[in-house]
C-alpha cells in the first residue's frame, strides 16, 4: 500500500511542478462539551499519506531540492497518549509513510516557508479550518511581500480541484476492492433489512441491525445518516429520525451503505413490507426501475456524464403522462420542467473515499465531464408523491391513491473501457424477487 500512496503524490507532483501543495489532516468536529466525534480523515490528506492522526500537515515540493514529501505530525508524548491514544510520532512517521523529513507539528511556522519560498504557487484547500486558514495565509503574505526582490515566489493560491481531484476521480485497483468490500458488508445489510422488516416493526429496529452488520463485519460504520422510510416518510429526501412504526401496505425505502476503510457504498432499495406492491405501487416501481435501469445503459465511457440525468427524467416523464399524473408533450414537460414536484433531485453523483465525492461534472461551462473506465457513479433515480404534492394549474390532480408513495433506487456503478460494472448487483430490485412472503 505504501507504494500505492508514493505513486498517488508522484502523479500530483509531476502535475504542480513548480506548486507547493498543503493538505491538512481533518479539523476535530465537536459533538458537545469538550466531546468529539469519533476522528475521520481529510479524504484528500488520507489519498495522498495513508497518515490516519489529527493535527497533521502534508506538504508536496516537487521543486525543492532536499525534501519533496514533507509531514508534520504530533511527536510522541506519553501522557497525551495515555488519554487519546497511540500517536504514530515524528521517528516511526518517517520510516512507516515514507516522508523525506518529518517534523513535528509544533514546527510548522518554522519550516514551511521553506518549502513554500521556491514555489510559484500554493494548492490549498481554504475554508475547512478559519484558524488553519489564516495561518496558511499569513504564510502567504510574508512570501508574497519577498516577490518583489526575490523576482519569484508563490503569487497564487489555487484550490486543489484541478490538480488532484481529476486524478481521485479515477480508482485504482486498491481503491475498488475497499469499495468493493464496503459493497458486500452493505449487500448483507440490505439483504437481512427485507427479512426483517415487517408490518409493526419500526423503523429503527431496521435502522440497529443493519448498522450492527456494518460493524460486525469491521466496517466503520454508516458512510451517512442511514434512511430507513416507510409509508410518506419516503417523499422526505433526507428523512434520519427513523422512528415510525411500518405499516400493512407500506413501502419501505432503505438508503444506507457502510463506510470500509473510509470508501463508502451508497445504496437505495425500496419494497413493500408486506410483500406485496398495490397497484399503484407497482406502477410507479416499475417506472422507477425502467427509468434506472435505462440510466445505467448509459453508464459507457465516452458518454456525457449528463446522459444519466436525461435519460431518467425522460423515461420518468413519458411514465407519467401514460399513467395520466401528468398531461401534455413529453419534450414540452421536460422543458418546463413540469417532471419536477415528482423527481426533484439529480440522478447521481461520483462515489469514493467522500460519499458525493470530489470530481468535477462539468468541464467548462457548456461541456460535461465523459465517463472514463475508473469512475465510480451513482444512479438513483426516484418518485416522490408527497400527501401534498402541489403540481402547475395546467396540471391534472394527483388523484388521492397515488399520495404518499417514494421510491428510489440506487446502484453504484464502475465505468470500465468496455461499458459498465454494477458493483451493487447482489441486492435484489426486480419486482418478483421483493414479493418475500
Ligand atoms: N445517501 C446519499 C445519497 O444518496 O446521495
Ligand atoms: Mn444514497
Ligand atoms: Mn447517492
Amino acid at each position: 500500500m505504501q507504494a500505492e500512496y508514493r505513486q498517488r503524490r508522484q502523479q500530483l507532483m509531476d502535475k504542480i511542478a513548480l506548486g507547493t501543495g498543503i493538505f491538512h489532516s481533518a479539523p476535530r468536529a465537536v459533538m458537545h462539551g469538550d466531546v468529539d466525534y469519533n476522528f475521520r480523515q481529510d479524504s484528500d490528506f488520507f489519498y495522498l499519506t495513508g497518515f490516519n492522526e489529527p493535527d497533521a500537515v502534508a506538504v508536496l515540493a516537487p521543486h525543492h531540492p532536499e525534501y519533496q514529501f514533507v509531514l508534520f505530525v504530533q511527536p510522541k508524548h506519553p501522557l497525551m497518549e495515555t488519554w487519546t491514544g497511540y500517536r504514530i510520532g515524528v521517528d516511526l512517521a518517517k520510516e512507516d509513510y515514507g516522508a523525506d523529513q518529518v517534523y513535528s507539528i509544533a514546527e510548522l511556522d518554522e519550516h514551511l516557508p521553506q518549502y513554500l519560498a521556491g514555489a510559484d504557487r500554493i494548492y490549498y484547500r481554504l475554508g475547512r479550518d478559519r484558524t488553519f486558514d489564516q495561518r496558511i495565509l499569513e504564510h502567504w503574505q510574508h512570501c508574497i511581500a519577498k516577490v518583489p526582490r526575490e523576482g519569484f515566489g508563490p503569487i497564487a493560491l489555487e484550490d486543489p480541484l484541478r490538480v488532484l481531484h481529476p486524478q481521485r476521480l479515477i480508482k485504482s485497483e486498491g481503491e475498488l476492492s475497499l469499495l468493493r468490500q464496503a459493497i458486500e458488508i452493505s449487500t448483507e445489510a440490505h439483504n437481512l433489512a427485507r427479512q426483517i422488516a415487517q408490518p409493526g416493526c419500526f423503523e429503527y429496529e431496521v435502522q440497529a441491525e443493519m448498522e450492527r452488520l456494518f460493524r460486525l463485519r469491521g466496517g466503520l460504520g454508516p458512510a451517512y445518516p442511514s434512511i430507513v422510510a416507510s409509508g410518506f416518510n419516503a417523499c422526505t429526501l433526507h428523512y434520519t429520525e427513523n422512528s415510525r412504526q411500518l405499516q400493512d401496505q407500506d413501502l419501505l425505502l432503505i438508503d444506507a451503505g457502510c463506510s470500509y476503510e473510509y470508501y463508502n457504498a451508497d445504496i437505495t432499495r425500496t419494497f413493500p413490507v408486506n410483500g406485496r406492491f398495490t397497484p399503484e405501487q407497482k406502477a410507479l416501481y416499475e417506472l422507477v426501475l425502467t427509468a434506472q435501469e435505462a440510466a445505467i445503459a448509459q453508464v459507457q465511457p465516452g458518454n456525457p456524464y449528463n446522459a444519466i440525468h436525461d435519460k431518467a427524467v425522460e423515461v420518468l416523464t413519458t411514465g407519467l403522462v401514460d399513467l395520466g399524473l401528468l398531461r401534455g408533450q413529453v419534450s414540452t414537460l421536460i422543458e418546463e420542467e413540469k417532471y419536477k414536484p415528482f423527481y426533484m433531485h439529480r440522478t447521481g453523483h461520483w462515489l469514493g473515499l467522500d460519499v458525493h465525492d470530489v470530481g468535477v461534472y462539468k468541464l467548462n461551462k457548456e461541456t460535461w465531464q465523459t465517463f472514463t473506465p475508473g469512475h465510480v457513479v451513482t444512479v438513483e433515480p426516484g418518485l416522490y408523491i408527497g400527501p401534498d404534492i402541489q403540481l402547475d394549474e395546467d396540471q391534472p390532480e394527483v388523484p388521492e391513491r397515488w399520495r404518499g408513495i417514494g421510491i428510489r433506487i440506487e446502484d453504484d456503478v464502475l465505468v470500465t473501457s468496455t461499458g459498465h460494472e454494477v458493483l451493487t448487483q447482489a441486492v435484489p430490485k426486480a419486482i418478483d424477487q421483493l414479493n418475500h412472503h
